[in-house]
């Protein structure tokens, strides 16, 4: 038998010690951030009502637990150089408690460079402080967004990015790694190499199909790159912020589930309309994103504005998107071929939440304008 203090650090110490980071983000974080639709006019009141919202409206059952502040909450740093909160925030280790008494975890938000983007106080020269600092609050989450700070060289970005990985490390609290800095140097080569459990691919998103469609079909190419742990970032949802149709808004949450992108919430949740909510925590997509197999879909035909994209399951099934990104109501169809199903399959729409029936050879659908018609087709 092992002698006691060798029996627990096999036991409860070196599983921690040797897994503790890498299950971190096993399958893509969900959750919310503040940025998209209050950007700077978030407040402690905000997170708390966010965080009785998510709790209230089934966004939390569904999966959605990471409550993220993005940037604008920094305040001075003390005579030691410490970082202290803004007025808007007076007390964040109470916050990150009431937070986690809902079952969440709480998110925040620096930069690599002398300020954030919004001109708040940054990490530059204080990395450590500001780990132990969120480690001390409760945080279990940071978005690092290079920012004030001109893009540099590969080994310049690798270097500021291990030294938060590292300084998150020595803090003894898993924190999810969420780097930003808009895809420059191909970051999906290397951000799990600096500890990033998530990194963005692209610049800002906003509330409009021709940005959402730019970055989400752009995404192709990237797969390889993406798997538990660590995943491409599209960026946040836009879902229910007012700028899109509902079928634009079906499109761009079944295209980042197809993506197995972080799904990152980013409107008012205290006030939804019913479809907003359906769209959100539908659980069947949700699926998608949340596989286990932790595949990122891709695009397996395009002609023009059509374009089928397939992800792969667990369960040896396959995620089907047939994306009309054209402004009139097409008939399009997915080929079994090109998604390397043979004969008989079976076919799920998981909008309508229904099954289709046995179809062979091909599935083929009337998609609305900007819209998608999202299926799961499984091999008979
Ligand atoms: C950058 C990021 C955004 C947001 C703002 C905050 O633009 O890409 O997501 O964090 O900074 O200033």
């Amino acid at each position: 038998m092992l002698a006691r203090p060798l029996a627990f650090f096999f036991f409860f110490a070196f599983p921690i010690a040797v897994f503790g980071q890498n299950t971190l983000a096993a399958a893509p974080p969900m959750g919310w951030n503040s940025w998209n639709h209050f950007a700077e006019r978030v407040n402690d009141a905000t997170i708390r009502d966010t965080a009785d919202a998510l709790v209230s409206t089934g966004l939390r059952d569904a999966g959605y637990v990471y409550l993220n502040i993005d940037d604008t909450w920094e305040g001075q740093r003390g005579a030691q150089g410490f970082i202290h909160p803004n007025s808007k925030f007076p007390d964040m280790k109470a916050l990150a408690d009431y937070v986690h008494s809902k079952g969440l975890k709480l998110g925040i938000y620096s930069s690599p460079g002398p300020k954030t983007c919004a001109g708040y106080e940054g990490s530059l020269g204080h990395e450590e402080q500001d780990a132990e600092t969120y480690a001390k609050w409760g945080i279990d989450y940071l978005k690092y967004d290079w920012c004030q700070r001109p893009p540099s060289s590969v080994d310049e970005m690798k270097a500021a990015y291990t030294k938060m990985h590292n300084a998150l490390v020595k803090t003894g609290r898993p924190i999810v790694l969420s780097l930003c800095q808009y895809g420059w140097n191909k970051v999906w080569e290397w951000g799990p190499s600096v500890g990033g459990n998530l990194w963005r691919t692209t610049g800002d998103i906003s509330d409009r199909y021709a940005v959402m469609a730019e970055i989400g079909f752009g995404q192709n190419g990237l797969e390889r790159f993406a798997g538990p742990g660590h995943w491409n970032d599209p960026d946040m949802l836009e879902v229910g912020n007012g700028g899109m149709t509902e079928d634009e808004y079906r499109t761009h949450f079944s295209l980042w589930s197809i993506l197995a992108a972080p799904l990152i919430a980013g409107n008012d949740l205290t006030r939804m309309t019913p479809y907003t909510v359906a769209i959100l925590t539908n659980r069947e997509v949700i699926a998608v994103d949340q596989d286990p197999l932790g595949k990122q879909g891709f695009r397996v035909a395009q002609e023009g504005p059509f374009e089928v994209w397939m992800k792969p399951m667990s369960d040896g099934s396959k995620i089907v998107g047939l994306f009309n990104r054209q402004r009139t109501t097409e008939q399009m169809t997915a080929s079994f071929d090109q998604i390397g199903i043979r004969g008989e399959a079976t076919v799920r729409d998981l909008w309508l939440k229904k099954d289709l029936g046995v179809f062979n050879k091909s599935y083929s659908a009337y998609v609305p304008p900007h819209g998608v018609v999202l299926v799961r087709i499984k091999e008979k």
